[in-house]
């Protein structure tokens, strides 16, 4: 009996020695005595950005994510520059995150109605969530109980997966955190949202290599019409092209078009270059049940990284 009580601590040991920020004990009931009205809030919050501005839910799916890609989801991509460190959310490489401001209209109302209890990355954690289910994606119950971090860097933006990145850079990126191929594809899906400028996608549609001007994996109708939005030079100040042909959408075209050789990033076409994560491509394509199955099984993973140490009041400055 003793010696397999040992077994299972030391066990434990383990995991949290390898996984240090993967234990946390999340609740999907964490806040239901102390704050019940906290899930109502926050979707108010976003249903009424969303109103105004309809990138308002790629703008906060992909913040949850580069938020729990660097320190753990602990809200440390909330945090503003001071006077002595640049935040993550001035951090190069160009992240051009933006709708923070929804984030902090959620914190306002549940400071007032719960003061001092809700993390900002678990607002964080439902801002995203809320922004698929809202888009004609699927919803799923989040756990919570997530704590902020205190530390934002500008230069830990470089730990982000790139968007010209093969799969081998893409597998080694996930890995580091504890997420496998699967969940790579599976959260990939989180590009039916959302846009990209010209210089995320410029590698594959100007000089691409030594011999030839265009990515040959691209299809040359499609490559022409990002070249025509993307010239060499002088690209608008804003200009890109949306993800997919859907783009206010949680839908599966994404796959759809990846296999129509109509991806934005060469870290979606990566995606083709295994037979394991091409074929859940080809299956996430068949089936958006089986795409969202498979979405909010990562979402539930990858938002399980923890990583901070206390609750914010304000979700851009630490106590
Ligand atoms: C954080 O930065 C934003 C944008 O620079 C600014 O408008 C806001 O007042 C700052 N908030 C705090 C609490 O420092
Ligand atoms: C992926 O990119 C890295 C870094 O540029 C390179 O070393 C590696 O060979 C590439 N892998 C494949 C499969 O192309
Ligand atoms: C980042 O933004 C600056 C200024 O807006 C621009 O000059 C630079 O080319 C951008 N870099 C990338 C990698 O997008």
């Amino acid at each position: 009996m003793r010696a397999v009580a040992l077994a299972v601590f030391l066990g434990l040991l383990v995991v949290i020695q390898v996984f240090p920020s993967s234990v946390a004990a999340l609740s999907t009931k964490y806040y239901d005595h102390s704050c019940p009205q906290l899930e109502s809030l926050v979707t108010n919050a976003v249903k009424k950005a969303m109103k105004n501005d309809n990138t308002v839910p790629a703008a906060l799916l992909r913040m949850h994510f580069h938020d729990c890609f660097i320190r753990g989801c602990d809200g440390s991509v909330l945090l503003n520059s001071t006077a002595k460190h640049t935040a993550e959310k001035d951090g190069p490489p160009n992240i051009s995150l933006h709708a923070f401001y929804v984030i902090d209209n959620a914190k306002k109302a549940i400071e007032a109605a719960c003061p001092g209890i809700v993390s900002c990355a678990d607002i964080l954690a439902l801002a995203a969530r809320d922004a698929v289910a809202l888009s004609g994606g699927p919803t799923w119950e989040v756990p919570k109980g997530r704590l902020d971090g205190r530390v934002s860097k500008a230069s830990d933006t470089r730990q982000l997966p790139a968007p010209t990145f093969n799969l081998s850079q893409l597998q080694q990126s996930f890995s580091q955190r504890g997420l496998s191929l699967d969940d790579l594809v599976a959260l990939s899906g989180g590009h039916t949202l959302g846009f990209a400028h010209c210089s995320s996608f410029q590698n594959r549609i100007h000089k691409f290599s030594p011999t030839r001007e265009v990515d040959p994996t691209l299809s040359s109708s499609f490559a022409a019409s990002l070249r025509s939005v993307c010239p060499e030079h002088n690209a608008l100040k804003n200009a890109g092209s949306t993800l997919d042909s859907t783009t206010t959408v949680f839908d599966n075209v994404y796959y759809k078009m990846l296999l129509q050789e109509r991806s934005i990033f060469s870290s979606d076409q990566a995606l083709l270059t295994s037979p394991r994560t091409k074929a859940l491509v080809s299956k996430f394509a068949t089936s958006r049940q089986a795409f969202e199955k498979a979405f909010i099984n990562s979402m539930i993973k990858m938002s399980s990284l923890t990583g901070g140490q206390e609750i914010r009041l304000n979700c851009r400055v630490v106590r």
